[in-house]
Parts: structure tokens; sequence; C-alpha cells
């Protein structure tokens, strides 16, 4: 299979009939008069297309040249608008999209019950939000209400941009000018379990220590063996509630169900979202026990939210649950991720070696750290002008991150692989 630019004529008319590049600076002087101008400037310097649909793997742009999405910020495991998924809620769409609240939402419970089916054992109490950082709120939200308000967040970790997850975020830019934010926080180097207890041992059994099981926006940075377990143990022996933010490692995207599988470890609270949208309507997810949630479980009100749990959502998440499972996604994500995995390198080495620090990763979270910023930045363009869309790390700037679908095929991973050895040729040259 070739680009799949035939699927979409490549004319250079929108469907009015406008030339595309007006509608792209039509476009950009509407986010500057109305979305962001800082953004806009940054768009126009770096020529980003529009996003104008989406199938599978693709992403097509205005002038209906496709993409080949690794981008995405990990969202994409079953690629865009997967069928399953878009069935499930336009049935959805035309029978009940919104919850009134007033009355039992069926569908809630039912992805409640099928989220709680997939995680960890133990974790029964599913609270459904709206995004990741809101999930990261009712996890801060859990701790305190447990009585553990001393949250343990880790160098260069990255749970959202809300004021409760800025407070845990690892790194000073995002939330230096927002302070005053939570007090109580301490900060410890991800993978060091000697540290941790060092915080742990001074914290009064008042602690809550939250991690990512494989660190995505700090540039995919993976622990040492055994680190998730000794992080389980030391929360139990000091009494912390343990968050384990899955909100991009989860629900198959390293190549397990969750990060926490492959150590076999069970936190008091798991927080998911992204690949829960079945790439078509944004939902996160707080998993909680039945000890932690106890606190929400007697008195249901303490957190709400209009929109959460909207059965629309519901139905994405149910789906995207079930398309996962159908199509073996994690085991999938397993092989390809592996195979990529050794073939990035290869081509890497070969094509710049002097320009890569590393190329790492665990199933479909991929990174590939460069030596600089700027190099970075310079593989992100070029591979975009090769018509491929990977992700900067918000933490970690030198390190790219490539989080390919799941259902990528053999054609796909070979565009994948021109792609990258152009554009690494194009640095060798340019650097
Ligand atoms: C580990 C982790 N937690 C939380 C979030 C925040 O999610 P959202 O952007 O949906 O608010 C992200 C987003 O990248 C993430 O990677």
């Amino acid at each position: 299979m070739s680009k799949p630019d035939s699927l979409n004529p490549p004319g250079t008319l929108d469907a009015s009939g406008v030339p595309a590049t007006s509608v792209r600076e039509e476009v950009i002087n509407r986010y500057k008069r109305h979305v962001n101008r800082g953004f806009a400037g940054l768009a126009s310097v770096l020529g980003l297309p529009i996003g104008a649909r989406s199938r599978g793997c693709f992403v097509f742009d205005e002038q209906g040249r496709a993409y080949l999405d690794c981008g995405g910020y990990g969202v994409f495991l079953h690629g865009h608008r997967h069928p399953l998924v878009v069935e499930a809620v336009k049935a959805q769409l035309d029978r009940h999209p919104l919850a009134t609240h007033g009355f039992l939402n069926a569908e809630l419970a039912s992805a409640a019950e099928r989220l709680a089916g997939v995680t960890p054992p133990g974790l029964d109490y599913i609270t459904f939000t709206n995004s990741g950082a809101e999930a990261a709120e009712l996890g801060i939200k859990l701790a305190h209400v447990n009585g553990k308000p001393r949250l343990v967040a880790m160098q260069g970790g990255f749970h959202g941009k809300t004021m409760g997850a800025l407070s845990i975020n690892g790194k000073p830019f995002y939330k230096d000018p927002f302070k005053p934010l939570l007090p109580e926080v301490d900060f410890v180097a991800f993978g060091d379990a000697n540290a941790l207890e060092e915080v742990l041992a001074a914290s009064d059994n008042r602690a809550c220590v939250i991690v990512e099981p494989v660190q995505g926006e700090a540039g995919v940075n993976i622990p040492p063996a055994g680190y998730l377990k000794r992080v389980q143990d030391l929360c139990r022996r000091h009494n912390a509630l343990f968050i384990l933010d899955e909100i991009q490692t989860g629900l198959g995207r390293l190549g397990t169900w969750w990060g926490a599988d492959r150590e076999g470890v069970v936190p008091d609270v798991l927080l998911a979202g992204k690949g829960l949208s079945g790439g078509v309507v944004a939902v996160g997810a707080v998993a909680a026990t039945a000890e932690a949630f106890e606190p929400l479980n007697r008195d249901p009100f303490l957190h709400s939210s209009t929109f959460a749990g909207n059965p629309l959502a519901m139905a994405a998440a149910r789906a995207a649950i079930d398309a996962i499972e159908r199509e073996g996604l994690v085991g999938r994500a397993a092989s390809l991720g592996e195979m990529l995995l050794r073939d990035l390198r290869t081509i890497l080495q070969s094509a710049c070696r002097d320009l890569v620090v590393e190329v790492r990763g665990r199933g479909l979270m991929l990174g590939v750290e460069f030596i600089s910023e700027a190099v970075a930045g310079d593989f992100v363009l070029r591979l975009l002008q090769e018509r491929m869309v990977v992700s900067h790390s918000l933490n970690a700037h030198r390190v790219v991150r490539l989080t390919p679908p799941a259902i990528l095929a053999e054609a796909e991973c070979e565009i994948l692989f021109q792609a990258v050895e152009n554009a690494a040729a194009g640095l060798r040259k340019a650097w």
C-alpha cells in the first residue's frame, strides 16, 4: 500500500472552492484574533497544516495530503475514528448523548463495569472525567480526603496543567507563573526508590505518591526493573496512598494492559485517559479501590462534573475497550513496539549517530533523545515534511516521541521507516 493520498483527491481547493493556502491563512488569522496570538505566530513560522479529517493511522491536511499520525500526545492507540467506536458513538448520539443527572445513567454504569473489568484487581470504583488533568485532580482530592495531603511526585513528571496537576508537575517552567500551588509537595528522582524511601520515612504516614510507570512528557523515561514494586512496598510500609498515572501508558500502549501489570502491582488509585477515547471522544477515568474511594462512597456529592460520564463518552469508552480486546491491540503494541524500536535504532544509528543520544521505548511509546533541543525540533519539522506527525516532549524538549497506533500495518511501518530515514539524512546534512 502506498501513501493513501488517493483516498482523498489532492486538490488545492477546499470544499467551498477557496484556494487552500488562503484557507490556512484565514485560520491563522482567526487564531491570531480569537484563539492565541503566540500560537498563531508559531504555526505560521513552522508551516503547520490544518487537520481537516482523519482515518485509521492517517490525518489529512486541508489539501488532502495524508500524514502518518504517530503523535497526538499518545491518544491514538486505535488510530483515528476506530469503526467500532464510531458506530457505538453514532448510535448513542441518536439516542441520548448527554445525561440530565436527575436520572440514572445506564451507559455510565456499564462503562464503569467494563473498565473495572480490565483494570488490575480491586480497582472497582470508577469515576469518569472529561480529561486526564481532571483525573489527576480527582486523584489529588482522594489523597486529601483519605488524610494523605503530603504529595510525593517525580522530577520531570507530568499529570496535566490544571492547578492541582501543576502542583505535581516536575517542570518549573509550567508552574512558576501560577504559584502559589498546593503547599505540601516533594519531588524525588524518578526511578530512585531510595530517595522515595527517605521522603516517605519523614512523611508521618500522611503521604500520597503519584508516579507514571514510564514517564511520557519527561521524555519516555523507563525506570529500573522492580521499581514500581518497590514503590508499592514503600507505600504500604509508610501508609502512603499509591496513585499510578496511566493516562498515557495505559490500555495497551506499553504492550501490556497497564504499566502496573509488568510488575504485578496494584495501586490504590489508577488514572486513565487518552486511549480510552478510542480516537473518537475525549474521556478520562479514575479507578480506585473500595477503601480509597470510601470517602466518596459515603458522600457522593463531594465530587461531580456536569459533563463527566456523559453517555456519548461512555459509549466511546466501552467500545474502545471492546476494540482493544477484539483486535488484540495489547499484543500488537508489544510486538510492533519491539520491531519498531529495533529498526528505528538501526536507521538512526546509521543515518545520524552523532546527533542521537539514545533511542528507547516500551511497547508503542518510543523516544528519540537528541543532543540538543534544536536538533530535536528540526527532526519534528523534517518528519512533518515527510508527512509524518510525532510529538515533542513537554517536559524534555530534546526527546521526540513516537506513539504510533497499534493498528499499523506492514505498509505503514514502511512509510514510517522511510520518513525517519529521510528526516535523519536531512539532519545529518544540516548539523
Ligand atoms: C501521564 C499524564 N497524565 C496526565 C496528562 C494530562 O492529560 P490531559 O492533557 O488530557 O489533561 C497527560 C497528558 O499528556 C499525561 O501524559
